[in-house]
C-alpha cells in the first residue's frame, strides 16, 4: 500500500514538522528530487478554485506529470463507477490521485480500489480537507514565531465545515495556546471537539485573539430543515474594520476561501485590513502540495 493523505489526524509530529519544513523551503526555490517522473490526476467530483490549481501549479513546479479529469466530460456521465474511473487510471500508471468528493467516505475507501496508488484528499464532504490545513499552517509559520503564542478564534460556520474539522485537527498537534470558536447555536458542531473553547460573543473572542479564521457560510451543505438567519448573523458575526478595530491585538484575518463579500467579512476588511492573509493563504496552498508531493514520492 502505498502512502496517502487522507486526514490530518493520521499525521504523527514528524510528518507535521517535514511538510511544513518542505513546504517553507520552497519559498527559497529549493526543489526535492525524486527517483523517476511521477504521474497524479486530479479527480473533482466538486468546483473548485484554489485547491484544484494550486495542485497542478505544484505538480509542475516539482516536474510531475498533471492530468485532470473533468468529471463533466468523463466517461463518469456514461455511469462508470467512481472504483472503475479510479482502476481504469491506475492501468495508465498514474502514481497518485487528487480527489475531491462530497462523499467522505469514497475517498476514505479509495485506496482499496487502487493499492499501489497514492490518495490525497482534496476535500471530502463535510468531513476534512488536510491540504487547506497544511496551508494555514505555512501561514502560521510564517507569521509567528512560536504556535504556543497563538490563539486562534474560529468564526462561523463551523459545523458544515470541513476545513475547520482539518484545522482544528492540526492546530492541537501544532499546540498552539488556545483555540475558541465563535458562532451561533446553529453553526456549532453536533459533537463537540475536546479543548476548544465556545464563546457566542465574537466581540469578547478578538479580546485575546492573535489570528481570526473566518468559515464561509456553507449554504450548499445546509439540510432541508436548517436555515441561517443571515442578516442577524451579519450583525453579531460578520468581520467589519470598526469591530477588527475594537479587537484587543490587531489579529490576522484568514480564511479558506472563496469568500461570501459582505456576509462573513465586509467588502472593505478584504480590500483595506492591512492583516488580512486570505492571498497569502492561498500562496502557501502551492508550496503545501508541493510538500505534500514531496512527501508522498520521495520519502
Ligand atoms: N479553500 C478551498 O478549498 O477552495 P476551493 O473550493 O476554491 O478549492
Amino acid at each position: 500500500m502505498r502512502k496517502s493523505l487522507l486526514e490530518i489526524e493520521h499525521l504523527d509530529p514528524e510528518n507535521i514538522s517535514y511538510l511544513l519544513t518542505a513546504g517553507t523551503k520552497y519559498r527559497t526555490g529549493q526543489l526535492p528530487v525524486f527517483d523517476r517522473p511521477y504521474t497524479v490526476a486530479s479527480l473533482f467530483y466538486e468546483n473548485s478554485t484554489r485547491t484544484l490549481i494550486s495542485f497542478e501549479l505544484a505538480a509542475k513546479r516539482l516536474g510531475l506529470a498533471f492530468i485532470n479529469v473533468d468529471i463533466a466530460k468523463s466517461s463518469t456521465a456514461k455511469g462508470e463507477t467512481f472504483q472503475d474511473t479510479l482502476a481504469t487510471l491506475h492501468a495508465m500508471n498514474i502514481d497518485g490521485f487528487i480527489l475531491r468528493h462530497s462523499d467522505e467516505n469514497l475517498i476514505k475507501n479509495a485506496q482499496t480500489y487502487v493499492p499501489s496508488a497514492s490518495i490525497i484528499n482534496a476535500g471530502s464532504g463535510m468531513h476534512a480537507h488536510p491540504t487547506q490545513a497544511l496551508a494555514d499552517g505555512l501561514t502560521l509559520k510564517e507569521n509567528f514565531h512560536s504556535f504556543s503564542d497563538i490563539n486562534v478564534v474560529i468564526v462561523g460556520d463551523v459545523r458544515h465545515s470541513r476545513v475547520a474539522n482539518s484545522l482544528i485537527a492540526l492546530l492541537k498537534k501544532l499546540q498552539v495556546n488556545r483555540i475558541v470558536i465563535a458562532a451561533p447555536a446553529y453553526f456549532l458542531p453536533k459533537v463537540p471537539f475536546e479543548d476548544v473553547l465556545i464563546e457566542p460573543d465574537l466581540d469578547k473572542a478578538l479580546q485575546t485573539a492573535q489570528v481570526v479564521y473566518t468559515l464561509r457560510v456553507q449554504k450548499e451543505r445546509f439540510s432541508e430543515e436548517e436555515r441561517c438567519p443571515l442578516d442577524e448573523y451579519i450583525k453579531n458575526y460578520g468581520l467589519t474594520l470598526n469591530r477588527l478595530k475594537l479587537a484587543g491585538s490587531d489579529p490576522l484575518l484568514m480564511h479558506p476561501g472563496p469568500v461570501n463579500r459582505n456576509i462573513e467579512i465586509a467588502s472593505d476588511v478584504l480590500d483595506q485590513y492591512p492583516y488580512n492573509k486570505i492571498l497569502n493563504q492561498v500562496q502557501n496552498g502551492v508550496y503545501a502540495r508541493m510538500a505534500v508531493y514531496e512527501w508522498l514520492f520521495s520519502c
